[in-house]
């Protein structure tokens, strides 16, 4: 596919969101090596070839994950009180939620969001399923400070993390995000969260180069959308999608390497590019169950239980507040 966006006719009108996306863009692709920060992949095109990343044979964390869900339903909902408020850190499909919902009694549920439209219709569709549940959207960036809704002050919290989206946070983000869900859930909290495993690397590769092209796409739309929405000139046959897998950083690093030499233009800014060179666009950590551990204890938090496939392909986590 070869997409040249015109040439701005007049200048855009940025929102807050829009001019912290171009500040970004302009920063990163001004850095040395060139990289993209991995939240930009996810408008309307990139959710989506994400949702069919999800069922790709050679995506392997997702059906895992909906197993472990499904199979330790009964001992996760063991471990949840009564009447508890669920609070989820990202609103996707609610596939992974439905599982919790439907063995536990929640009082309430909080999906928190950057996405106000898509959390709204994500609350209607449970609050039909779910008559009792009181459903109680926020629309937040759930890796920065938040307030809970008075009205689930009361009630014990449930934090709720799937996905294993902890992976694409750099370690030191990683601690910084559990340490701010502790604090907004407050003291007793518990938190269930899906981490992918390290394993062997034709695996990891393969998840993250599959057959059907489907990543790549989901790599390549982010210069899409910077051509879309910040009127870049980037030509998307100019690069190539690469997944690799950095075994001494325990991570799979996503580039999209340049095919040539080249200049692009975004917002009267020019970067090039020499034949060969990457922007980085995505790390997806994986993690052994003791690194894991101690990742959550330097955090604020202690293992309760954990669960995995019988591959050991993914873990599924039941974490409780330490201690202040
Ligand atoms: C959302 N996140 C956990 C995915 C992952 O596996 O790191 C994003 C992804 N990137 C490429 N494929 C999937």
């Amino acid at each position: 596919m070869n997409v040249h966006a015109p040439a701005l006719a007049e200048p855009h009108r940025f929102d807050d969101a829009m001019s912290a996306f171009a500040g970004d863009v302009i920063g990163d692709l001004s850095k040395f090596p060139k990289k993209l920060s991995p939240k930009y992949f996810y408008d309307a095109k990139g959710s989506e070839l994400f949702e069919q990343i999800t069922v790709l044979p050679e995506y392997y964390p997702t059906r895992t994950e909906l197993a472990i869900l499904r199979e330790r339903g009964g001992e996760i909902a063991g471990l949840i009180p009564q009447g508890a408020a669920l609070v989820e850190f990202g609103a996707g499909a609610t596939t992974k939620v439905r599982l919790l919902l439907e063995r536990s009694r929640f009082a309430a549920y909080v999906p928190v969001d950057i996405s106000g439209d898509f959390l709204n219709a994500q609350a209607d569709g449970l609050r039909r399923d779910f008559p009792a549940l009181d459903v109680h959207p926020v629309a937040a960036d759930f890796t920065a400070p938040f307030a809970l809704p008075a009205a689930v002050a009361g009630m014990p919290k449930v934090g709720f993390f799937p996905g294993s989206t902890l992976g694409n946070f750099e370690p030191q983000e990683a601690e910084a995000f559990l340490l701010s869900a502790r604090k907004i859930l407050g003291r007793g909290a518990q938190l269930i969260l899906g981490v992918d495993l390290e394993k062997d690397e034709r695996t990891l590769y393969d998840a993250y180069n599959d057959a059907a092209g489907v990543t790549a796409r989901f790599n390549l739309n982010v210069l899409e959308r910077i051509n879309r929405e910040l009127g870049g000139n980037f030509d998307l046959s100019g690069f190539i999608h690469r997944s690799v897998y950095n075994r001494d950083r325990h991570r799979i690093e996503m580039h999209l390497i340049s095919r040539k030499a080249q200049r692009v233009r975004v917002l009267g800014h020019h970067f090039s590019f020499r034949p060969g060179e990457s922007i980085h666009t995505e790390n997806s950590y994986k993690y052994s169950l003791d690194r894991f551990t101690t990742l959550a204890q330097t955090s604020g938090w202690q293992v309760k239980e954990s669960w995995t496939d019988e591959g050991r392909m993914f873990s599924v986590h039941a974490l409780v507040a330490s201690a202040e």
